[in-house]
């Protein structure tokens, strides 16, 4: 953690949670942190459940955010939802990028990219997931793999698009895995994103926060964002109990305390 840079959770709820169960979920988050948020902190519920939720967020400090969004505003394309829909929902963040919708659902860099633009378009936070596979990391491709997916959704966009925008580094062999990077693994590469960021952005760019995800606990949290470069969380498993992940907040706003 860096001072300068407040420190972010995200709990990413993936499909999981029907809505008496999510609203459950997010009352039980309201008691735990509700009143005095240790860190900036944003939900992301399935898309079904993002207006029940938003009415239960409303007056907190709680954010809310989508998982997935589509490129275009509104249109023929059954089954998808757009930036402007998920405004209205209250949404003020979305995913985009996740190594589950690039692998199960084939979502290439250039529809990431899109959809960073659509997001920014829409007036959303993307939260911009890279990282590379298991097989990946073996052959040291690490740093390409995660360069290429910075070259392609971030790099690009204009240099005041930079300020609303959140990176997450998830290794994919950590995802749901239970194995966790090190944190001088995730500082490595946080490290690199950033150096990347500077040098197409500046200032701003080295601002950017930094989130780390992938099998991240109430355990290991406070040694990942004790890294220099790891400015948050992108919480996946352990984000649907609701005293494990105000546990990981609060680590993150401890270790910036400090
Ligand atoms: P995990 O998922 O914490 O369950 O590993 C993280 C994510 O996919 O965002």
């Amino acid at each position: 953690m860096n001072p300068s840079r407040p420190p972010v959770v995200a709990g990413n709820w993936k499909m999981n949670k029907t809505n008496p169960e999510a609203v459950a979920l997010a009352r039980e988050l309201v008691a735990e942190l509700g009143a005095a948020l240790p860190c900036e902190v944003v939900l992301c519920p399935p898309f079904t459940a993002l207006t029940d939720v938003s009415l239960l967020l409303g007056g907190t400090p709680l954010r809310l955010g989508a998982q997935n969004l589509h490129t275009e505003e509104k249109g023929a394309f059954t089954g998808e939802v757009s930036g402007a829909m998920l405004r209205s929902t209250g949404c003020t963040h979305v995913i985009v990028g996740h190594s589950e919708r690039r692998r199960l659902f084939g979502e290439p860099d250039e529809l990431v990219a899109a959809k960073t633009r659509a997001a920014l378009a829409a007036g959303l936070v993307p939260i911009v997931c890279v990282g590379e596979t298991l097989e990946e990391r073996e052959k040291n491709e690490t740093a390409s793999v995660v360069e290429r997916q910075l070259a392609a959704a971030v790099l690009p966009l204009p240099p005041d698009a930079i300020s609303h925008l959140l990176l997450a580094y998830e290794p994919v062999w950590a995802i749901g895995t239970g194995r966790t990077a090190t944190p001088a693994q995730a500082q490595e590469v946080h490290s690199l994103l950033r150096a990347r960021l500077g040098e197409r952005f500046g200032e701003s760019g080295r601002r950017v926060r930094i989130l780390y995800g992938g099998s991240c606990t109430a355990e290991n949290a406070g040694d990942l964002l004790a890294q220099d470069d790891v400015d948050g969380a992108l919480v996946g498993g352990a984000s649907l109990v609701a005293s494990g992940f105000a546990q990981i907040a609060r680590a993150a706003a401890g270790i910036r305390a400090r």
